[in-house]
């Protein structure tokens, strides 16, 4: 049976809820606050629940909170507040302190069962919950240190630098082609198809964390045949039209595959992220062999990219508050860039329409 502590200066309460509850629980009892936080002393290990009257002589029922609070205890069992007060300022401010329930004298019989049944369970699945949740968290970290060993272990490996040498090297491969069609565009046209390339090589912690996500096994074959985006460009372009004709210029070269492409621009995520994304294989040029690397591109405007960089702030933050709103936000932002987007390659057509 688990113990319930009820808290009363009035004998008479004291004995009717010891009358009520000592069938389902053990009841003990303490006249004022003094005496429930000394008998919490000793047994606040096996309490299931506080019964707490609010008007008590030494130390009243906001003391008696305050001292449980101070002392850690409010996490550990339900306080239920059982009080002749009607003012619902008082109710409001137990509520706030943390008290699970707040009963009203004079109480029915089943009310008090129940309400103090109720509000042991939902304390104790709470606690489950959150016990859940902290040994998720800790599996995630033990999984997180492992990852990170690997691929701290894998770092040291020539054939693993090998094959990053590689990755770089298509990167070098597809951002030279890239500037050599700057090249030519500014030359003939006196523009630039594309502002910056940005571009980034893979973590190994960042490798092994995916391959892991996926399950994939933790293999250098594995690494090359399951992950596309271990070469990673960037190309900001000032305009719309500019992607698709920079990706067309690129993508047609007769020597680059495209493994696969995905239209965000035309077909923008729900949540307002547009880019056009390739994955090429492209080929390298090593001292005894021609090999292809896959390499994962993805164009966008300069107004893409901030936005983009602004809505990643979002997802990798764990606890951010007005979620939701900030979600809408950014989706009214990505519509305005939309059409901006669209309203600067018009003013741009008739500036270039006007020098002819
Ligand atoms: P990943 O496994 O996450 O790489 O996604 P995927 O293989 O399904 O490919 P996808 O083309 O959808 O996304 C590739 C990359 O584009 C991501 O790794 C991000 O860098 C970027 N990206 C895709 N969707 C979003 C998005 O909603 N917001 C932002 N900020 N970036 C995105
Ligand atoms: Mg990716």
């Amino acid at each position: 049976m688990q113990k319930i502590l009820v808290v009363d200066d009035v004998e008479l309460n004291r004995e009717l809820l010891r009358y009520i509850l000592e069938e389902e629980y053990t009841i003990e009892v303490a006249a004022d606050g003094k005496e429930a936080i000394q008998k919490l002393q000793e047994s606040q290990g096996e309490t299931g629940a506080v019964l707490l009257d609010l008007q008590m002589p030494r130390m009243d029922g906001f003391a008696v909170i305050a001292a449980l609070e101070e002392r850690g205890w409010m996490q550990r069992f339900p306080v239920l507040v059982i009080s002749g007060e009607y003012s619902m300022e008082v109710e409001n401010r137990c509520l706030e302190l943390g008290v699970s329930d707040f009963i009203h004298k004079p109480f029915g019989t089943s009310i008090v069962r129940n309400r103090i049944r109720n509000a042991m369970e939902l304390f104790a699945t709470r606690k489950k919950l959150e016990r859940k949740v902290e040994e998720q968290a800790e599996a995630l970290k033990e999984q997180n240190q492992i990852i990170q060993r690997q691929a701290e272990k894998l770092r040291h490996e020539k054939s693993f630098n090998r094959l990053m040498m590689e990755y770089r090297s298509a990167i070098m491969e597809v951002e030279t082609r890239l500037k050599v069609l700057n090249e030519e565009f500014s030359q003939e046209y006196n523009r630039n198809p594309f502002e910056a390339i940005k571009s980034r090589l893979k973590t190994p912690a960042s490798i092994f964390e995916k391959l892991e996500r996926k399950g994939y096994p933790f293999t250098l074959e594995s690494i090359r045949e399951n992950l596309t985006d271990v070469a990673g460009l960037r190309v900001i372009c000032s305009f719309p039209d500019d992607i698709y004709r920079l990706a067309e210029l690129l993508t047609k070269q007769d020597d680059i595959i495209i493994v696969r492409k995905k239209d965000y621009i035309k077909s923008p995520k729900p949540n307002g992220y547009r880019s056009l994304h390739f994955i090429l294989s492209v080929p390298i040029f090593l001292s005894d062999e021609k090999k292809y690397m896959n390499a994962e591109v993805q164009f966008r405007t300069i107004a893409m990219d901030f936005w983009a960089s602004l809505e990643h702030k979002l997802k990798y933050k764990k606890y951010v508050r007005s979620a939701d709103e900030i979600v809408g936000m950014l989706k009214d932002c990505a519509d305005s860039i939309e059409a901006l987007d669209y309203q600067m390659q018009e003013i741009r057509n008739k500036i270039d329409r006007s020098r002819q």
